[in-house]
């Protein structure tokens, strides 16, 4: 039922956008009054931090731009999941979304960067990292001609720890033979391999029921996302393996970014530096919100062996940074004060 409402909405948008095409916009909104919406798919509920920076991001572009560039968000994985993103963005069905840094990974491997352990410090050091064009701009553009996908920017994911449903797992010994659900990607299906536990790839918006039903023992994600998506109800065991600070990217269709005028792609670019500004602040207090939302849910957050986590997962390093512009971009990374 809930994935023929969603391929349902997605040929709706297909159509839609159709529609607009149909109508000339192709010279850029603008001319003569023209409006251009922007359909946004998100894969987090409308509480969640991302949703409201870019709800802002809104309403704020609409002001700015006179109402010729509009943003409509569409929370809740209505327009599918992340890995349907990639190619309906690519494609133009809709024009943006919010994805993991790991399904960029599936495109260019100089993302897998931004999900290995220890590359940022913190949540202030990723941040600076993310938006600081001279460390990032190169790989933010390296989709346009393959892809035609250009990032926008970063949002942080905050650390992101273990969850299971029979008990903590104070060091990765006690994942043993588990079955732990990942990101569809290289690094998360070595990263849990590494923890001695059995990676299950699968799509956030199954989770829930993946937990429930017994399919997986456990996945692995920060607070925001256990409490907003009631993990907690399903999965009580909040080990704070701490294990990375994770990434996710805004993507547009490189083909729309370039529709807007000068003008209007100045409102775009300040919109979007609130924004993230926006969501970084409000991480920070969601966080304390949604540990007490899981907390009197019943479920238990333990501080772990942070050490033996990452220790496990040393080799990643190794395995996923051969190349030399992997290096070099690291090493920017790193740089970053
Ligand atoms: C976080 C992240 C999402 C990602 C999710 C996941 O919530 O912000 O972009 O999809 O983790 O584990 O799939």
């Amino acid at each position: 039922m809930w994935k023929k409402f969603r391929v349902a909405a997605v040929a709706a948008t297909a159509i839609a956008s159709l529609v607009l095409a149909g109508c000339g916009n192709g010279g850029g909104a603008g001319a003569s009054g023209e409006s251009y919406t922007i359909k946004v798919a998100l894969n987090q509920t409308e509480t969640h931090p991302s949703f409201i920076a870019l709800d802002s991001f809104a309403k704020k572009l609409k002001e700015d731009t006179g109402g010729r560039w509009n943003l409509q968000v569409y929370p809740n994985s209505q327009l599918g999941d992340q890995k349907e993103y990639l190619q309906s963005v690519s494609t133009g069905v809709y024009d943006m979304a919010v994805v993991s840094a790991p399904q960029l990974e599936n495109l260019n491997k100089d993302f897998v960067i931004f999900s290995l352990p220890k590359v940022f410090d913190s949540i202030d050091h990723q941040m600076k990292v993310l938006s600081d064009k001279n460390v990032v701009g190169d790989v933010y553009k390296s989709l346009e001609t393959s892809n035609n996908i250009t990032v926008v920017g970063g949002l942080t994911q905050g650390a992101r720890s273990v969850y299971t449903k029979d008990k903590i797992a104070n060091t990765p010994a006690d994942l043993a033979g588990k079955k732990i659900r990942v990101q569809e990607s290289p690094v998360f299906l070595s990263m849990v391999k590494a923890l001695g536990a059995s990676p299950t790839p699968m799509a956030y918006s199954e989770v829930y029921t993946g937990l429930q039903s017994g399919v997986i023992d456990g996945a692995e994600n920060n607070e925001i996302s256990y409490a907003t998506q009631k993990h907690y109800e399903v999965a009580k065991y909040f080990s704070y393996s701490r294990h990375l600070i994770g990434a996710d990217f805004l993507i547009i269709n490189t083909k729309t970014l370039n529709k807007m005028s000068s003008e209007d792609r100045a409102a775009f670019d300040k919109g979007w530096d609130a924004t993230w500004k926006q969501h970084t602040e409000l991480w920070k207090t969601d966080t304390e919100k949604a540990i007490k939302t899981a907390t009197d849910g019943g479920a238990k957050f333990q501080e772990v062996d942070v050490d033996a986590y990452a220790k496990a997962l040393e080799p990643l390093q190794n395995e996923f940074l051969k190349t030399e512009p992997q290096k070099a971009l690291l090493e920017k990374i790193k740089a970053t004060k």
